[in-house]
């Protein structure tokens, strides 16, 4: 029987009892986002272009698969420069799985600041990332429809022509942005979707937590709050 310091035992179940240090210790933990199997999944193209940590990409990643088998569209509002898209776009032609994508952002950065909603530190231009010409050019592929829709939601919300989505990634930091497309998305969303929120946990995205809490509780929508991310996500019942 393997025994640690303090006369602690190790469960003799355990597949690698070497790596074993104790029921308090959480150094140890199972955390897949670095493990190699996933960072293959982190390509430059990926990385090069997303602010989301490899834990929050996973989490999206993950949520994104499991929605794989279901009819419908992806949509994401808050491209950036395009990391995240390029993600569950890999995954896609990973698969060969045809779905259409639908890719919005004002690629400016924010178009208002509103300090009733969003607070006194929210800038216009804040958060600028790559151009469009960039985004379109780093999604361009030839078996995945993307279309890439730029501009102000909610004003642009009109151009996304589906009427069936089966994923929705909502990271547009904002109250009125958060708030138009999770409703777009929620509209449209089969049961069994996901959306997955970025911006739910984030002190300076109050109003984007705000936004999302609104709309869901006046539709019996559970948003389940991730632990130590700052991302949420529903499932479409
Ligand atoms: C945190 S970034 C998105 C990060 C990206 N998903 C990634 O992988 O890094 C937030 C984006 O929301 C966009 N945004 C904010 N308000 C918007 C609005 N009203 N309409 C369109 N895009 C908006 C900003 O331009 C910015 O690119």
């Amino acid at each position: 029987m393997h025994r640690l310091n303090r006369g602690q035992v190790i469960p003799p179940e355990l597949p690698e009892p070497e790596t074993y240090a104790g029921p308090e210790d959480f150094s140890r933990l199972h955390r897949p986002w670095q493990g190699a199997e996933f960072q293959k999944c982190l390509t430059p193209a990926v990385r090069a272009n997303t602010m989301l940590s490899p834990q929050k990409l996973y989490l999206l990643r993950k949520l994104f698969v499991s929605t794989l088998g279901l009819p419908g569209d992806v949509f994401e509002a808050g491209a950036g420069s395009g990391g995240s898209a390029r993600l569950m776009l890999d995954s896609l032609l990973a698969r060969g799985v045809k779905k259409r994508m639908w890719v919005l952002d004002t690629f400016a950065g924010y178009p208002e600041a509103d300090a009733a909603r969003d607070g006194q530190h929210v800038r216009p231009q804040q958060c600028q990332c790559n151009s469009e010409a960039e985004v379109t050019a780093l999604l361009a592929n030839p078996a995945v429809e993307v279309r890439v829709v730029a501009g102000r939601i909610p004003a642009t919300i009109a151009q996304v022509s589906t009427t069936s989505l089966c994923f929705a990634h909502i990271d547009v930091n904002l109250h009125q942005p958060t708030r138009a497309a999770t409703e777009f998305c929620w509209e449209r969303l089969v049961p069994g979707g996901v959306m997955v929120f970025d911006d739910y946990g984030w002190p300076a995205t109050f109003g984007a937590r705000t936004a999302i809490d609104e709309v869901c509780a006046a539709r019996g929508a559970e948003v389940i709050c991730l632990p130590e991310t700052t991302q949420a996500f529903l499932i479409k019942r």
